[in-house]
């Protein structure tokens, strides 16, 4: 019987093909002469509709589609972290060494080295009874990062064979396990599709922040270990700085970054950056805990569709291990510019701007991969995923549909302004529009963990920047001469919030990151600030005195000192904060 379908039409990345009944959607085929990857997305009677990964110039209509019987899977096991991969997890070093920098089409190289050695310690003892997920042995796969080698989703037996310490490679027959469907045999490769969330025991809320290190966010407008977040924002208002940063600095133990291709250049200095940077927990490369899903806008659009899922898979892949895993994606738009293109070739009822009508539903079951989860196996342990995606609306309009979906879904909104962008106030991200749903359990967790009071604080902080805007209508109508002192206070102190908490320069060595207990200490010294500054109104100074005081530009300056030299810093302002209001004979 002859297995192979044949083309019957191709347009750009989506190919048609028919004799292909019994095939599944969804399956994996190679299509035409070279074996270009592909996948079906709709089947009507024997035709398939197939969305191929590589480039097809040069396909001809009459060349065969051979089908796989696979799903679009990842790979996953030791070896991921460090990795950099095309949305199809291809393992583009391995594949600019072979065939250098354009991508050949057809080549096939696993997305796990299949020689390299990993050594094994095995945990479990021969006999015992073993579940999905639990812990068969550990790997050392990088500095600080141990890989556990897990009883695969759905098996569940008795482990009868376990191999000895020592070093095997991904496909080495590891561990063998009786189950009621017969014997299985594991190693410490196993593949998923991408498109299938894979299983934990149960979701749990949110309680934890992550901590970003970055002040107006984990003050204003955190996010939680688990938690969703958006950040829209016109053309070079900051969202690739802000995606770094937290790829950087949050305190999660895995880092993923999916780059959806906005410039080609941009994924360039992506590749060039990320390899380079260190990780200021360690000192070590942070490629050594991230993996990165790299994709330019000159690589096929179905890649693009295709990387999100690749990169939430290796994600869900290291929080079924009870890592907190943070995954970035920037920008989701391009990825939802795919959508749109593969629907438009299929022929599809447009949607708004002509998105397909499930855009909303495939960016809600996608944010819905996130979560902090109790994870599978006999031991409690927590996982958790938290996604914070990018958005680019064209023109900065927000109310176009990917933005506007988007929002729908996630629980925190950091709203990028290409006013504040321009003013050089980075990062733009404007207090006013942008909202955290976690301000609760964030709250709580600074009360208990890093100070009292902190919730509190941060509503009186908002306060006040609210109550500036209203402010500044009014001077902008009448002019700053009519203000009680009281109100001209409140625009000093907004003043005084914005300069020395929410502005954070990244490319400062010591700025771009304040730890919790600095900024505990940053917002004590405000707020002694502000108590001061009330009693000197109340006392009759006026307020114009208050706002040239060298003090000022003191609490500017906090967040600009190294970890070491914080101590003096504090005890310095606090003196200088005594003299100076003294001299005002407050
Ligand atoms: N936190 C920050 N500190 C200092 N400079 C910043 C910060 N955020 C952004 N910038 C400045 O703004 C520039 C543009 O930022 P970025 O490339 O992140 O914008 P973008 O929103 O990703 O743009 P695009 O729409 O082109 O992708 C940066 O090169 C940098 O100079
Ligand atoms: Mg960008």
């Amino acid at each position: 019987m002859d297995e192979r379908g044949c083309i019957i039409r191709i347009t750009g990345p989506v190919v048609q093909a028919e004799n292909m009944l019994g095939s599944r959607m969804f399956e994996i085929v190679k299509v035409g002469h070279e074996g270009l990857i592909g996948e079906i997305i709709s089947l009507e009677k024997d035709i398939a509709t197939i969305q191929v990964y590589e480039e097809t110039s040069g396909l001809c209509p009459g060349e065969s589609v051979q089908r796989t019987g696979i799903s679009l899977s990842v790979e996953l096991g030791p070896g991921l972290l460090g990795n950099i991969y095309d949305g199809i997890q291809r393992p583009l070093k391995e594949i600019n060494l072979q065939t250098g920098d354009f991508i050949s089409r057809g080549v096939s190289i696993p997305a796990l080295n299949r020689e390299k050695l990993w050594e094994f310690f095995p945990v479990e003892k021969t006999g015992m009874k073993v579940e999905t997920g639990d812990v068969l042995g550990t790997v050392n796969e990088s500095p600080g990062i141990i890989h556990y080698i897990l009883v695969p989703p759905g098996v569940n037996g008795t482990l009868t064979w376990i191999t000895d310490p020592g070093n095997y490679t991904v496909e080495d027959h590891i561990a063998t396990i009786v189950t009621p469907g017969g014997e299985r045999p594991v190693s410490m490769r196993q593949n998923w599709p991408v498109r299938i969330p894979r299983t934990f025991k149960e979701k749990l809320e949110p309680v934890e922040p992550l901590i970003t290190g970055q002040r107006i966010i984990d003050m204003l407008f955190p996010i939680t270990k688990g938690g969703t977040a958006a950040i829209p924002g016109p053309f070079g208002s900051g969202k690739t700085v802000v995606q770094h940063q937290l790829a950087k600095w949050v305190n999660a133990d895995i880092i993923v970054f999916v780059g959806c291709g906005e410039r080609g250049n941009e994924m360039a200095d992506v590749l060039h950056e990320f390899p380079n940077l260190e990780d200021p927990r360690t000192g070590e490369p942070l490629m050594n805990r991230m993996v990165l899903i790299a994709n330019t806008s000159n690589m096929p659009v179905a890649a693009r569709e295709a990387s999100v899922y690749t990169g939430m898979t290796i994600a869900e892949y290291y929080r079924d291990m009870g890592y907190d895993v943070a995954l970035m994606a920037d920008s989701t738009s391009r990825w939802a510019e795919a959508m749109r293109e593969i629907s438009g070739r299929l022929e599809e009822m447009p949607g708004e701007e002509g998105y397909p009508a499930y855009l909303g539903s495939r960016l809600a079951d996608f944010y819905e991969r996130a979560g902090r989860v109790r994870i599978s196996g006999k031991t409690e342990k927590i996982g958790s995923i938290s996604v914070i995606g990018a958005v680019s609306p064209p023109g900065g309009d927000f109310s176009e549909p990917v933005t506007q979906n988007t929002l729908r879904i996630v629980k925190v909104f950091w709203s990028l302004d290409a006013d504040l962008a321009y003013k050089r106030h980075f990062p733009a991200i404007n207090w006013l529009m942008s909202y955290s749903l976690y301000l609760g359990p964030a709250g709580a967790w600074w009360d208990r963990h890093v100070g009292p009071e902190w919730g509190s604080r941060m509503k009186r902080i908002m306060a006040i920047l609210q109550k500036e805007s209203e402010l500044e209508e009014i001077v902008k109508l009448v002019g700053p001469d009519v203000l009680p002192e009281p109100d001209k206070l409140i625009l000093v102190n907004a003043e005084v919030i914005r300069e020395s908490l929410l502005m954070q320069y990244a490319f400062h060595p010591f700025d771009t990151y304040s730890n919790p207990e600095k900024q505990y200490r940053m917002v004590n010294m405000i707020f002694r600030y502000f108590d001061l500054a009330t009693r000197a109104v109340k006392q009759g100074i006026p307020v114009e005195r208050i706002r040239t005081m060298p003090l000022l530009s003191y609490l500017a300056r906090m967040g600009r000192t190294p970890a070491e030299q914080d101590e003096q810093m504090f005890f310095d302002i606090e003196r200088a904060m005594d003299e100076q209001f003294a001299a005002l004979g407050v």
